[in-house]
């Protein structure tokens, strides 16, 4: 394992990189919230809910032992209070999810690469506002190296942001970025030493539905990029939520050595693992067709 900066205060790096999909954190606070409001209505009002449960019974006709619009009422009290608790503990976790563990996961993904005294191009897919792209610049940045890292996204938006987020932390000069589809990466064969990915393959092809043979068939897309731009003995190393065991099988097909999974980490309310592995230096690219490590 390689040396890599430390663990940071979660404000800072708030401040620095504010939160993807901040309307998915406002939409469970905002039903965190709702419950909450609902729940302190039933405790105060629980003989009016015991009366307007025990009228609906009536008006139905449904003849009950007594207590049971009481009961009635309790209970779904009761519900509301646990789903307000559940919201509450949603947004927490999505909150952690997106800002702390997010930067530790970075560090951790970057001491998954031995050694970055090598590595002379680095390639963050989906590098959003860059938490990643700016934890493998800082390594670059520590070691003294020549090395540069690329960020890989396709909203031009977000790439300027993250040229942004770069200057503030110093690593500027070691980052650039590049617009374009990670499903055919416009980068040539056997380019880079280290590939990158954070919380991000999973989303690609969720337009044909998460669960679908298309969206699997646009995964497994990527990752085949992912191997075609690595150099033969580079280093791919991709954090991803729930379809990780999908990316192993696909590594394995393509003969990649050295797979290894991280013990799972729940984020964003799911299990997610950090898998790392090498392109064999004499990697088969097909049938017969063998391509050798060009670096002696
Ligand atoms: C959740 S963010 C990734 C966060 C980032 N890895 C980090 O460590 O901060 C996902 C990013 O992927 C980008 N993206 C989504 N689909 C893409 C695609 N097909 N090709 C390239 N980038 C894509 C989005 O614009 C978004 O910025």
């Amino acid at each position: 394992m390689g040396k890599t900066t430390t663990s940071r205060d979660w404000t800072q790096i708030y401040a620095i990189y504010g939160i993807d999909q901040w309307q998915t954190l406002l939409f469970l606070l905002f039903h965190a919230l709702l419950f909450t409001i609902l729940s302190i209505l039933y405790l105060i009002y629980f003989d009016a809910m015991g009366a307007f449960f025990e009228s609906l019974f009536s008006v139905t006709g449904v003849t009950l032992p007594g207590g049971a619009a009481r009961f009635a009422a309790g209970f779904t009290g009761s519900v509301t209070a646990i789903s307000a608790v559940c919201l509450f503990f949603a947004a927490a976790n999505f909150f952690y999810s997106a800002v702390p563990l997010h930067h530790d996961m970075a560090l951790r993904m970057v001491s998954a690469v031995s050694d970055w005294s090598t590595v002379k191009h680095a390639l963050d897919l989906g590098c959003g506002r860059g938490i990643l792209l700016n934890a493998v610049a800082t390594q670059l940045k520590k070691e003294g190296s020549s090395g540069r890292v690329v960020g890989l996204d396709r909203n031009k938006t977000t790439t300027l942001k993250t040229l942004r987020t770069a200057k503030i932390e110093g690593v500027g000069e070691y980052v650039t970025c590049r617009e374009g589809d990670v499903r055919s990466l416009p980068f040539g064969d056997n380019y880079f030493d280290v590939v990158v990915s954070g919380v991000f393959v999973h989303t690609v092809g969720k337009e044909y539905g998460k669960r679908t043979v298309e969206a699997a068939a646009e995964r497994t897309r990527v990752v085949g990029e992912v191997v075609r731009v690595l150099k033969p003995g580079g280093v791919g190393v991709v954090w991803d939520l729930l379809h990780v065991p999908e990316y192993v099988r696909r590594l394995q097909e393509l003969k990649m050595e050295d797979i290894r999974v991280s013990k799972r980490v729940t984020a964003f309310m799911v299990s997610s693992h950090i898998v790392s592995f090498r392109k064999p230096s004499q990697h088969i690219v097909g049938s017969g067709e063998v391509r050798l490590e060009w670096r002696c």
